[in-house]
């Protein structure tokens, strides 16, 4: 073989691999801003999952691929980059990652690690039990704590009745546990869901909180962060 055939060879090659390391860039689907939109459609996959039973001892496994940034415990990160996943309820787990999945709830940064190409219907269904049965670590981030009563009585006004008194959600209803949860990711998360960039939101939520200035935002946030840990959130 003479030297020019060989670099050719292996710069084909280089392009080959580099193609194939390239990670698949997330779909994306219609979400909120479009005018048919059901905030819980079910993808052909979510529905059935929904129906799977998952296995806690493979969800273990296959949460290995998640934990470089959910962390080994699920707590996420208390900056608020990675919510804690820890006792969230079941549905909410296969509804969030389906969506991530199919493209309707942006989030390229997860994509890489929990798209098809890497994680199977099977290994969602078992991460979900996995997640879910682990305990609530309860040192989660707090807000400031300067305007809590303010928050209080707008949690009370407002979001009680879908997450529940003690942020318990409800698993049948696909409303997350937020017990638990890092102020500042749910401050981010409350921002988004206002402004519409987390597409696959509840709209009677996003009613609620489109009146909500950022000092509204901070103090319910706040005043959620601190409510007493719950051992387990109910299934
Ligand atoms: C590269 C970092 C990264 C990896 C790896 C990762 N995630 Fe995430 N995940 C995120 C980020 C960032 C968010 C929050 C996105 C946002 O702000 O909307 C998130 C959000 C989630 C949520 C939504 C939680 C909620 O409360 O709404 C679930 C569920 C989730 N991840 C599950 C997983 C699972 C399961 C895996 C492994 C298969 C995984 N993630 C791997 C970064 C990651
Ligand atoms: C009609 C029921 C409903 C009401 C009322 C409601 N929420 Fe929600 N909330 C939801 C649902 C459903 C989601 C998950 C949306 C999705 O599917 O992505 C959510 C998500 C959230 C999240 C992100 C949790 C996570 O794990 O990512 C936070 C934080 C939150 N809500 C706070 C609030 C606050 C604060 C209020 C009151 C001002 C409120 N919600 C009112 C149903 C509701």
């Amino acid at each position: 073989m003479n030297k020019a055939f060989l670099i050719s060879l292996s710069l084909s090659l280089a392009v080959l691999s580099s193609a194939h390391a390239a990670p698949p860039k997330q779909p994306k689907a219609p979400g909120i801003e479009s005018p048919d939109y059901a905030w819980d459609a079910q993808s052909a996959e979510e529905a059935q999952l929904l129906k799977m039973k998952g296995d806690v001892e493979n969800g273990k496994i296959a949460y290995q691929g998640c934990q470089g940034c959910h962390k080994p415990d699920a707590s996420g990160l208390s900056d608020g980059t990675y919510p804690q996943l820890a006792g969230q309820h079941t549905t909410v787990l296969i509804k969030q990652m389906s969506d991530v999945r199919e493209g309707r709830r942006d989030n390229p940064k997860m994509f890489p690690f929990a798209g098809k190409h890497v994680v199977d219907t099977q290994e969602v269904a078992d991460i979900a039990a996995y997640l879910n049965s682990l305990p609530l670590p309860g040192n989660n981030d707090k807000g400031p704590g300067n305007d809590l009563a303010r928050g209080k009585a707008l949690y009370q006004k407002d979001c009680v009745s879908c997450h529940g008194e003690r942020g318990e959600g409800n698993a049948g209803k696909f409303y997350p546990v937020t017990n638990g949860q890092h102020y500042r990711y749910m401050v981010r998360q409350i921002v988004s869901i206002r402004d519409g960039s987390r597409r696959n939101a509840n709209p009677k939520m996003v009613k609620v909180v489109k009146r909500y200035s950022t000092s509204d935002i901070g103090a319910v946030a706040d005043f959620m962060s601190r409510i007493s840990p719950l051992k387990k959130a109910d299934k």
